[in-house]
């Protein structure tokens, strides 16, 4: 079998452009915690399912595996700083008035494009990150901004290709200008 180096196979990955998401939880003794990830994807609409996964090495592995609920924010192009901001260890992240508290207690930041709350279904066993699947309680559809995206090792927003369909900002599913989806 080939060797994969690690470092020529991230580059590869990073060729998948994605959202960015800031994942919040409550430790045990109601401390707010948040980490960066772009490993966020829907997983199933029925029941309502999402994943994202968390390096063993994350300094806020164990308050995820202890939690019972987290709050996903999927994060606008004005949020790159934000997105910085909870990339790195440190402890001045939470700053009133920054941030309200969806119904499980779980920070969700203004900007936001969309939030979902979720309470924690399972952990998957991923290699040196853990899998970590999340069933939806509640979810808000926030602003029409442009998300904030990420490729290749660096940030970007989005351009909607010109002859595309707008699809309407009403949270469904049934107008989305791809044929077969929807
Ligand atoms: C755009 C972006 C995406 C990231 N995605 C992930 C991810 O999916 N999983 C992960 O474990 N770390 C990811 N990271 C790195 C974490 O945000 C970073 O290691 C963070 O400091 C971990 O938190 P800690 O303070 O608990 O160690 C990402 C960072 C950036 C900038």
């Amino acid at each position: 079998m080939t060797q994969i180096d690690p470092r020529a196979l991230r580059n590869v990955l990073g060729c998948y452009a994605t959202g960015v998401a800031i994942i919040t939880t409550r430790s045990p003794s109601g401390e707010h915690v948040g980490v960066t990830v772009n490993s966020f994807s829907s997983v199933s609409l029925d029941p309502p399912l999402i994943l994202f996964s968390l390096a063993r090495t994350a300094n806020v592995l164990a308050t995820f595996q202890q939690a019972t609920h987290f709050a996903v924010n999927m994060l606008g192009h004005e949020q790159q700083a934000l997105s910085n901001m909870f990339a790195k260890p440190s402890t001045a992240r939470f700053e009133a008035g920054s941030y309200t508290e969806g119904a499980s207690g779980c920070a969700l930041f203004g900007k936001s494009v969309a939030q979902l709350e979720c309470k924690r279904a399972s952990e998957v066993e991923g290699g040196d990150h853990v899998i970590f699947l999340g069933q939806v309680t509640d979810f808000h559809l926030r602003s029409a901004t442009q998300p904030l995206l990420f490729y290749r090792g660096a940030y970007g927003t989005y351009a909607r290709d010109q002859w595309s369909k707008v699809p309407p900002h009403d949270g469904t599913l049934s107008d989305f200008g791809v044929p077969g989806w929807g």
